[in-house]
């Protein structure tokens, strides 16, 4: 897609489509009302008629503009201007998009970054633009034989007056960074787990860095994490063919001594459950599991275009839970490179196996702050459903800064309680502690675990395993939490500022 900023008069673009908002109570925005000028008050009379009524994401394309050198006008309703709100404007932006794209239209000029919404500046309104268009025109097609049904939607000129040009592109800018790591995280994603392996993923990532002059990315085999000490990793991998992989990347944007924001994502390219085998119904959105891995390495790619002031390290941590003779079983003990040591009770509980080395690994950073996310738990389902991410740490204020964050992005977390109570849920007879802590507060206790392995800095917790992707007919990935992990970056960035 290619993004422009304009600004031009309207009736001087050169555009297929201009794409204007219209509240209820027959108000017209300034563009509206532009449009309406130079068209026998086209709009108007829509509204007169009863063809349009400005209700919140109502769209109408009207697709021949007489006596003026406009090609189409599409309309969309913005509903009442004092309940107007930032999730409103993104569904707005959506419905537009689905109209522009049933129609076959190849170019649209969007007025819509004028629109007032308290709180949020037109910098911010720019970037929704990018992103909720970008994630609008997605396609998966890797692995369908039709490659060419592609939307035909390839040009989206931004208008703005000059006065806002900077901030429309600042916006612009941001909103291609984080739209193209949107769709990096979620076509990753959505290939499925015969192609997307742990050593795709390495791959992907050394090929990402090696766009960029300040990353670079490490790619830790068996043999390294077997030297490591990662017994509890390790034992993951066990019952795959395919070779773990933990992939490392460090990008160098902040000065020598800044200490770096670490973030590590789960990697299961395919989650079978292991020994203790998952049913077989839905098995196949397994593949999934590892949304918090791709949205790692799309969050340092966005973090890179972006050239944001910040030392990022990311942490990959890949493997496949697979049964096989080899794999690990129920009852075994598993040393972990902390040297704390796990009883399995489940081994379907994998990725908590797999991040708590990874945590320990990351101590040798010196991190600023620690954030893992992960498809970790159906619990979370259970508990929030597929609207937040669960949210869980050690340390209040970067909750705090992460719960901002998502506010901004609209790409809701909710915080649950890490108490203390909690952890005698996760006891074992044998060993330091088991990998499971009963039915009660399963995403609770699997936070529990973790934050064993994170004593030593502060540290977040995502549980993503409601909000990395869609299941049903709309199957696929969405990409999150890349939107919200490129805000909390931004936000540091202009807090060092
Ligand atoms: N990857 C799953 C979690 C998951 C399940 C994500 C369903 C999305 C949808 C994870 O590895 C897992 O299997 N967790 C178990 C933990 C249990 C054995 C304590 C679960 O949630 O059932
Ligand atoms: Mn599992
Ligand atoms: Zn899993």
């Amino acid at each position: 897609m290619d993004y422009s900023i304009e600004t031009q008069p309207l009736d001087k673009l050169e555009t297929d489509c201009i794409i204007v908002g219209i509240y209820k109570n027959q108000q017209l925005s300034p563009s509206a009302a532009f449009v309406d000028a130079r068209t026998h008050q086209l709009i108007n009379n829509l509204f007169e008629r009863g063809d349009v009524t400005g209700k919140n994401s109502e769209t109408l394309l009207v697709s021949v503009v007489p006596g003026s050198s406009m090609e189409r006008v599409l309309l969309v309703g913005l509903g009442e201007e004092e309940k107007f709100t930032p999730k409103l404007y993104r569904k707005m932006l959506g419905a537009a998009v689905k109209t522009l794209k049933g129609a076959k239209i190849k170019s649209a000029a969007c007025t819509l970054a004028e629109i007032e919404i308290k709180d949020c500046d037109f910098q911010w309104r720019c970037r929704q633009i990018v992103e909720v268009f970008d994630s609008a025109l997605y396609q998966y097609t890797e692995t369908k034989s039709n490659k060419n049904n592609l939307p035909s939607l390839k040009k989206i000129q931004i208008s703005c007056n000059a006065k806002n040009k900077n901030q429309a592109t600042a916006g612009m800018a941001q909103g291609v960074a984080i739209a193209e790591a949107v769709g990096m995280a979620r076509h990753l994603a959505d290939l499925p787990g015969n192609l997307c392996t742990p050593t795709h993923l390495a791959e992907q990532a050394v090929t990402m860095a090696a766009e960029f002059s300040g990353m670079d990315c490490e790619v830790l085999e068996e043999a390294d994490m077997e030297r490591l000490g990662m017994g509890s990793f390790l034992a993951v991998s066990r019952g795959s063919h395919q070779p773990a992989k933990l992939i490392c990347m460090n990008y160098q944007g902040g000065t020598a001594h800044s200490k770096p924001i670490v973030l590590i994502g789960k990697g299961l390219t395919f989650d079978a459950g292991g020994i203790s085998l998952k049913p077989g119904a839905g098995m196949d959105e397994m593949k999934y599991d590892m949304c918090g891995g791709a949205s790692v390495i799309a969050t340092m790619k966005a973090a890179a275009n972006m050239k944001l002031p910040l030392n990022i390290v990311g942490l990959v941590a890949s493997s496949e839970n697979m049964p096989d003779a080899n794999a690990n079983k129920p009852g075994d003990i598993l040393t972990s490179m902390s040297g704390k040591t796990i009883e399995v009770l489940n081994t379907d509980a994998e990725g908590r196996l797999i991040l708590c080395d990874t945590l320990t690994y990351a101590e040798r950073y010196k991190p600023e702050v620690v954030i893992d996310m992960a498809t970790l738990t159906g619990a979370c389902l259970v508990a929030l459903g597929r609207v937040p991410s669960g949210l869980l740490g050690n340390d209040d204020e970067l909750c705090d800064e992460l719960i901002a964050a998502s506010e901004t992005a609209c790409d809701s977390v909710w915080r649950l309680p890490l108490w203390e109570e909690y952890q005698d849920q996760l006891k074992s007879n044998f060993a330091d502690m088991a990998n499971i802590g009963g039915r009660d507060a399963g995403t609770i206790t699997a936070a529990c675990f973790l934050s064993r392995f994170a004593e030593d800095y502060r540290w977040a917790h995502l549980d993503i395993a409601g909000t990395a992707w869609r299941t049903g007919a709309n199957k696929g990935a969405t990409g999150r939490p890349v939107p919200l992990l490129c805000q909390y970056l931004i936000n540091r960035a202009d807090a060092k500022a």
